[in-house]
């Protein structure tokens, strides 16, 4: 007879050092496919970038790490193609049609984006939501959907 594992909703993890952060992202590449969205709340600090990097770099072999820490909109040509959307500097969305941001959501990319709650119209009912707490050296707490 098979046995069904059910998951609980939301998931909580804790991600005890930088390694582990680091782990988590590579390992989310694993069950996403293109269309996917991703968004990533918490604190300046919390690790939002260090998971999309990891994930990015799974996806796509692309290593960001030597460019700017602020990029609105970050591309990443892969097996799988990566949109990283940063909204931390969106004050009005009535920004957004001029900024173009809707056209990052396609078919054929993964998206994801740091700082949903600063343009939450942008955000695609069917994302996938990843809330991190804890900064500097303490422990990331996770808690996904
Ligand atoms: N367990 C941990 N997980 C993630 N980052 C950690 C951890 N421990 C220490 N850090 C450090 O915390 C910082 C996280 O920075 P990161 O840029 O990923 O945060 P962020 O959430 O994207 O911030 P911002 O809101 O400014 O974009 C890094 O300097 C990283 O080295
Ligand atoms: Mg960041």
């Amino acid at each position: 007879m098979a046995t069904y594992l059910v998951i609980e909703m939301p998931i909580q993890l804790e991600l005890a050092s930088l390694r582990e952060t680091m782990l988590f992202g590579q390992s989310l590449a694993i069950g996403l496919r293109p269309g996917d969205v991703l968004t990533f709340s918490g604190p300046i600090g919390s690790g939002k970038t260090t998971i999309v990097r990891a994930l990015a770099l799974a996806l796509t072999g692309y290593d960001e790490a030597s460019s700017p820490s602020f990029t609105l909109w970050q591309q990443y040509q892969g097996k799988i193609n990566v949109n990283h959307l940063d909204l931390y500097r969106i004050e009005d969305e009535r920004e957004l049609p001029e900024l173009g941001l809707f056209d990052a959501f396609s078919d054929d990319c993964v998206t994801l984006i740091e700082w949903p709650e600063c343009a939450p119209s942008l955000i695609p009912q069917a994302a996938i939501r990843i809330q991190i707490s804890g900064a500097g050296d303490a422990p990331r707490l996770l808690e996904i959907g």
